[in-house]
């Protein structure tokens, strides 16, 4: 069976309804980087950087995956499908995709500020400070916050070299080392990009855009991928 290996970005989640980070209407636009998204930040306003995700964890009960994050889920029928995602939501999870790696953590998961191995579910939307790990210490979201280090990456390196096929969707390549995964892919292989706006791929051999927003461009894709012999 062959692999293709998926690399997501908030843009797969626009359409149900997340905002993305870069573009104009994105989250970073509302909120400065060093004040929700550093361990810094953390350490001098803790309560701001719960407030910020305890938000984001609010709405992600709100919203459901869209057609991109189901389409993907058909491509199990044929292939073998491994997602890797820059998202910390849950949609491709709920979609029903049976393999995701996340890459900057999950908003639905807390973890102990003094062993990194503690990661607990959190139970409905909120974490508060005073809630507290089994050694003691406060909960902080389960996120990779800028300036840390991305645990994931190296298995994510592994999966993304083994592909035959790799697929790009919704991600404005920004964030490293994340953007680089498309270079750990074979150089021969064959490679996709859905986004509905110009990125920065020119260079990358064997890449076809598709300039589309994920919810039309990724059943198509998939549709094409399924009725090609394999
Ligand atoms: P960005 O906000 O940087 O990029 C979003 C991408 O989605 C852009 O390329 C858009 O053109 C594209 N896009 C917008 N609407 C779309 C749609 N309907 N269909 C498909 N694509 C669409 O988000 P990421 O690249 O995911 O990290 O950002 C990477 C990381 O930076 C995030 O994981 C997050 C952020 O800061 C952390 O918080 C640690």
């Amino acid at each position: 069976m062959k692999k293709i290996v998926v690399l997501t970005g908030a843009g797969i989640s626009a359409e149900s309804g997340i905002r993305t980070f870069r573009d104009s209407d994105g989250l970073w636009e509302e909120y400065r980087i060093e004040d929700v998204a550093t361990f810094e930040a953390w350490l001098r306003n803790p309560a701001l950087v719960q407030d910020f995700y305890n938000q984001r964890r609010k709405q992600l009960y709100e919203v459901e995956p869209n057609a991109a994050h189901y389409a993907l889920v058909e491509l199990e029928k044929k292939f073998e499908v491994q997602i890797i995602t820059q998202n910390v939501d849950d949609l491709h999870e709920r979609a029903g995709s049976a393999n995701v790696l996340h890459l900057h953590g999950e908003l639905k998961k807390s973890r102990s500020t003094i062993d990194p191995y503690l990661v607990y579910d959190i139970k409905g939307w909120e974490l508060k400070m005073g809630d507290k790990c089994e050694k003691g210490s406060q909960l902080r979201p389960h996120i990779v916050w800028f300036g840390e280090e991305v645990p994931m990456i190296v298995p994510a390196a592994k999966l993304s070299a083994m592909a035959g096929i790799f697929i790009v969707i919704g991600t404005s390549l920004n964030v490293y080392p994340a953007a680089g995964l498309i270079h750990e892919a074979p150089y021969s292989g064959t490679k996709y990009l859905v986004d509905p706006n110009d990125c920065r791929v020119s260079h990358i051999p064997n890449l076809t855009f598709i300039k589309e927003k994920a919810g039309s461009g990724v059943p198509k894709l998939v549709e094409k991928l399924m009725a090609k012999s394999c």
